[in-house]
C-alpha cells in the first residue's frame, strides 16, 4: 500500500493551522472598519449570527467531506460523487478558486513584507508620505520581496502537514496573539482612544441595510476561509479519532475573537490620531487602509513617543499583518499543491516546484497591472469602469465564486453525498453528536436556509459587481 497520508499530530495542531488560515488581513483591518461603518455593535451581532448559523455548518461540511474522502477537494468531489462526472466540475472549481485567490493574496503579502522591511529600516516617514504607495507598487524591489515571501512559503510547505504547516502555526499563532495584545494595550492608552471604542461598539440598528447584511456574510465567509477548499484539504489531514465539531467551533471562535480584538486596536488608533474622524469617510478597502492610512497613524505618533518608538510600533504592526497573511497564504497554496500531488502522483517537492512557477508567472502579471504594463490595467470593462487583472481576480474569485462554492457544496451534500453520510462523519470521534440540537440544526439548515442565503448573496453580488 502507499504510505500513510500526512496528518496533523493533534486537535490543537489542526485548530492552530486552520485558525492561521482564517486569521488574515481581513480580520485586522477589513472587519473592524466594516463594523464601524455599518452600525458598530449591530454589525457585530449580525456577523456573529452568520458565523454561527450559516458559516459553521458549511465549515463542518467541508471538513467532513475532506476527512471522509481523505483527498484534496478535487479528489473528494470525484470520490464522493460516485461516478456522477458533473460534480467533478465543482471539485475543479474548488481547486481553481484557491489558486486564483492565492495570486491576489500573494501580491498583498509581498507588499506587507516590503512595508515591514521598510519600517524596520527606519523609513516610516517615507511610508507615510503622500503618494508613496502608488510608487511602491511599481517599484522593482517588488521582485526581491516576492522572492523572499515565496521562499518562506515553500520552506513551510515543503515540510508537509505535521513538520511544515503545523509546526509553523504552533509558533506563529501564539506570536500573533502576543503582538496583537501588545498593540491593543498600547493603543487603548492613547488619548481619545475611547472614541474609537464607542464607534466600534455602540450599536446603531438603523445602519443595518440589505447591502450591509450581504457584506457581513461575504466578510464572514472570506474570514473563515470557506469556499476555498482549504478546510476540505485540512480536514483530510485530520485524525479519525478527533472531534471535527468542537475543532471547527474553536476555529470559528478564534477567528471571530481575533477580528473583534483587532477592532480594539484599529479604531482607537484611528481616533487617537484624529478625534474628529468621521467613520463614514474611512476607506472600504483594506488595502488602502493598511498601506496608506496606517503608516500615517504611526507617523503621527512621532510627536508623542518619538520617531524611533513610532517606527518600532509600525514594525510590530506590519510583522503582525505579515504573520497573519503568511499563514493564510500557506493554507491556500496547499490546496492546489495537494490536488496536483494526488492527481499526478508526484512528490510534494515536484508539486511545489510547479506551483511556484505558476504562481510566479501569474503574480508578476498581476503585479504589473498597477501601471507598469498599461494594457494590464484595462483587461475588462464592467460596472462602468476599466478593470485591471488584479480587480478582475478579486471581483470574480474572491467576491463572487466563494458563495457559489459554498452553494455547490450544500447541493452536493444534499443530493449526492447525502446528509446522513455527513452526519456519520461528524459523529466520528464524537459519538453523541447526532443527538445534539446543533446536529439537528445542521441537518435542517444545510438543505434549506444556508443554500438559499448563499444563492441570494451570489446573485446579488453578480448584479452589483458586474452590471
Ligand atoms: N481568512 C483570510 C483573511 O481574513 C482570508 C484568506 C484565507 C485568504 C486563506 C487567503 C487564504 O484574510
Amino acid at each position: 500500500m502507499s504510505s500513510q497520508r500526512d496528518q496533523f499530530s493533534s486537535k490543537l495542531g489542526f485548530i492552530l493551522a486552520a485558525a492561521g488560515s482564517a486569521v488574515g488581513i481581513g480580520n485586522l483591518v477589513g472587519f473592524p472598519v466594516a463594523a464601524t461603518k455599518s452600525g458598530g455593535g449591530a454589525f457585530l451581532i449580525v456577523y456573529a449570527l452568520f458565523v454561527i448559523f450559516i458559516c459553521l455548518p458549511v465549515m463542518l461540511a467541508e471538513m467532513g467531506m475532506g476527512r471522509r474522502a481523505q483527498k484534496s477537494p478535487l479528489g473528494s468531489y470525484m470520490e464522493l460523487a460516485k461516478g456522477r462526472k458533473i460534480w467533478h466540475l465543482a471539485g475543479l472549481l474548488a481547486v481553481l478558486t484557491p489558486f486564483m485567490i492565492a495570486i491576489f493574496y500573494m501580491v498583498i503579502t509581498v507588499w506587507i513584507f516590503g512595508y515591514l522591511v521598510q519600517s524596520l529600516g527606519g523609513n516610516l516617514d517615507q511610508l507615510a508620505s503622500p503618494g508613496y504607495f502608488s510608487a511602491f507598487v511599481n517599484d522593482p524591489w517588488f521582485l526581491g520581496y516576492f522572492v523572499a515571501v515565496t521562499a518562506i512559503c515553500n520552506l513551510i510547505l515543503v515540510g508537509g502537514v505535521r513538520q511544515g504547516i503545523e509546526r509553523a502555526a504552533k509558533f506563529l499563532m501564539p506570536a500573533l496573539f502576543v503582538m496583537l495584545l501588545l498593540l491593543v494595550v498600547f493603543v487603548l492608552n492613547l488619548d481619545h482612544a475611547e472614541l474609537g471604542v464607542e464607534f466600534y461598539l455602540i450599536p446603531d440598528f438603523e445602519k443595518i441595510t440589505g447591502s450591509v447584511i450581504n457584506n457581513a456574510l461575504s466578510q464572514a465567509f472570506f474570514s473563515l476561509s470557506l469556499g476555498m477548499g482549504i478546510l476540505m484539504t485540512y480536514g483530510s489531514y485530520f485524525r479519525r479519532s478527533d472531534n471535527i465539531v468542537t475543532s471547527g467551533k474553536w476555529v470559528a471562535v478564534t477567528d471571530t475573537a481575533v477580528a473583534f480584538i483587532a477592532g480594539l486596536m484599529t479604531l482607537p488608533a484611528i481616533f487617537a490620531i484624529d478625534p474628529s474622524t468621521n467613520p463614514e469617510t474611512l476607506s472600504n478597502s483594506s488595502v488602502s487602509m493598511v498601506f496608506s492610512f496606517f503608516p500615517k497613524i504611526f507617523m503621527a505618533l512621532e510627536a508623542s513617543v518619538g520617531y524611533f518608538f513610532a517606527s518600532a510600533l509600525a514594525s510590530v504592526f506590519f510583522l503582525l499583518a505579515f504573520v497573519a497573511a503568511i499563514t493564510s497564504l500557506v493554507s491556500i497554496i496547499e490546496v492546489p499543491t495537494a490536488a496536483y500531488m494526488e492527481q499526478k502522483r508526484v512528490s510534494r517537492g515536484k508539486s511545489l516546484v510547479l506551483m511556484t512557477i505558476m504562481v510566479t508567472l501569474l503574480t508578476l502579471l498581476t503585479a504589473a497591472s498597477f501601471g507598469l504594463v498599461p494594457a494590464l490595467q484595462q483587461v475588462a470593462h464592467y460596472a462602468g469602469a476599466d478593470k485591471s487583472v488584479f480587480d478582475l481576480i478579486v471581483d470574480v474569485f474572491y467576491e463572487t465564486i466563494l458563495p457559489l462554492n459554498g452553494l455547490l457544496l450544500c447541493l452536493f451534500v444534499n443530493w449526492r453525498w447525502r446528509r446522513e453520510n455527513l452526519e456519520e462523519e461528524l459523529a466520528e470521534g464524537n459519538p453523541g453528536y447526532p443527538q445534539t440540537f446543533f446536529a439537528k440544526y445542521v441537518r435542517f439548515s444545510i438543505s434549506t436556509i444556508i443554500p438559499l442565503v448563499l444563492l441570494v448573496v451570489f446573485i446579488n453580488t453578480v448584479l452589483t459587481k458586474f452590471f
